[in-house]
């Protein structure tokens, strides 16, 4: 994906893993990136689980601009609003539907939908486990209509000491992959113990 001097959009959807979203606009923040948020009625209550009150606190200050996900006359439910990218950070499997199917049932479900239809790059970064039938269609459905899926896996080989370092290197390659250059990130060498 190109760098451009766009805003990110991200969507903070009701799956565990808010501490991501959180990391996600910190390191932003540190590359002085503008982010904006979008957070479904479900996102607020695990981001108030997952992170307490003041993680949740932190993100909206972090955000250049908050939109509610009602607002479906917001910018981002425009195909003619400008982005770098659209993360769903995390995305549940309700959303992650939505998305596939095209109902537009909210500004989440509707920007995703625009992104699609502009062909602007969509990253979905699934989380549930076990998987069902329905859910694995989905994510292959909405591979389909262009949507890149990055799915809440982290890697261990660079052994993360705690569930902190663990999220940052996480959210460091997603960033990666949307186009920024992380600096710090450790990058496999290829050395490994035979
Ligand atoms: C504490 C908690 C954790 C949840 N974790 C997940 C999850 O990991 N994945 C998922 O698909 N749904 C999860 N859900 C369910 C979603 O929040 C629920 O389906 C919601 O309607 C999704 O709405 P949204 O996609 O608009 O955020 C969780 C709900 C709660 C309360």
């Amino acid at each position: 994906m190109e760098h451009s001097n766009r805003p990110i959009l991200l969507a903070v959807t009701g799956a565990s893993g808010a501490i991501y979203s959180l990391k996600f606009m910190e390191i932003l923040r540190d590359l002085g990136q503008e982010v904006h948020l979008i957070v479904s009625e479900a996102g607020k209550l695990v981001l108030r689980l997952e992170v307490e009150e003041g993680g949740y606190q932190a993100m909206i200050q972090m955000a250049y601009r908050v939109y509610r996900p009602d607002d479906l006359a917001a910018v981002p439910a425009s195909g003619s609003s400008r982005w770098q990218a659209m993360v769903i950070l995390p995305c549940t499997m309700g959303t992650l539907a939505s998305i596939a199917h095209g109902f537009s049932q909210n500004l989440i479900h509707r920007a995703a939908d625009c992104f699609l239809k502009e062909h602007r790059p969509l990253v979905l970064v699934p989380r549930e486990t076990p998987l069902n039938r329905t859910h694995l269609r989905n994510m292959l459905l909405a591979q389909e209509a262009g949507a890149l899926i990055y799915p809440a896996m982290p890697g261990f080989y660079s052994r993360p000491k705690d569930i902190d370092e663990m999220a940052s290197l996480f959210v460091g390659k997603l960033i990666e992959f949307i186009g920024f250059r992380v600096d710090g990130l450790r990058v496999w060498d290829g050395k490994i113990d035979r």
